[in-house]
């Protein structure tokens, strides 16, 4: 049996001392045989805080990144920063550089951060403007239209890289996780514990539709493989089945809280 503790939205920055002490202490209690990051891991001090949890847990830590971990950077920089500390640590796994990890023989794990992209509900007439648009330095500089087309370019490069790396873990493997950060579908964008109307201002900011699509479109092609898809940003926990294949899992987090998700038992 293999154990598999998932992590969503963990914030550590904003989790006192004390409070990342007792989450280290529950990580280590759990017994994992590897530690699943969903993104938004601190907006400061990411690279520490990963090394913290990686020297702590002992075993392979394989992560994505969230919004939040981009905040008062470029997002080159921070991807750079995060590769280096991987190749200088060899539990630590950023996802998109790792490819598709055997977990046991049945099961593989890929991941993406991917990105929000505007495109479920009404983006441009949505009013909200997240912190996201003013702390991450790539996107400060631009007006709502020139911020849709990069947040859209950031969400395309985690669809054409699932498209090019999904199908052969879904050929080889009864299983697969997909660890993201965005939740990929409005079902699955679970916020205050409901799931969004079409018109909710806040769905455009808190969905990625262009890694839905690629899955919607992958998973009738590979009928004898399940998909469950881990993500989290809402901070709402939910289920939602999209097809007898495909299971979505969005993880709860209150900030200052941080907290294992959820333990899965691989065999
Ligand atoms: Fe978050
Ligand atoms: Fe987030």
């Amino acid at each position: 049996m293999t154990r598999v503790v998932w992590l969503a939205d963990i914030h550590l920055d904003l989790a006192s001392a004390k409070a990342i002490d007792a989450f280290l202490e529950a990580l280590v209690a759990s017994e994992p045989d590897a530690v699943l990051i969903g993104g938004d891991i601190a907006e400061q001090g990411l690279n520490e805080h990963l090394m913290q949890i990686a020297m702590r847990a002992e075993v392979p830590v394989y992560f994505v990144l969230g919004n939040h971990d981009y905040y008062g950077k470029h997002i080159a920089d921070v991807r750079a920063e995060v590769r280096y500390l991987c190749a200088e640590v060899p539990i630590l796994h950023w996802l998109p550089e790792a490819g598709v990890v055997p977990l046991t023989e049945e099961t593989a794990l890929l991941g993406h951060g991917a990105w929000s992209d505007g495109r479920y509900g009404d983006y441009m007439g949505s009013g909200v403007l997240l912190n996201d648009y003013v702390s991450i330095r790539d996107l400060r500089p631009l007006d709502q239209g020139e911020r849709w087309g990069r947040i859209k370019s950031l969400a395309d490069e985690a669809a054409l890289y699932l498209q090019d790396t999904l199908p052969s873990a879904l050929r080889q493997y009864k299983q697969v996780v997909l660890l993201t950060h965005s939740p990929p579908f409005r079902e699955a964008t679970w916020y205050m514990n409901e799931i969004p109307d079409w018109d909710d201002p806040y769905l455009p900011h808190f969905s990625c539709k262009a890694v839905g699509d690629v899955l919607l479109d992958m998973m009738p092609r590979f009928p004898q493989t399940h998909l469950i898809v881990l993500c989290g940003h809402t901070h709402s926990g939910g289920r939602v089945q999209m097809l007898d294949n495909l299971e979505v899992l969005t993880g709860a987090a209150e900030y200052g809280q941080p907290a294992i998700q959820h333990v899965f038992q691989l065999a």
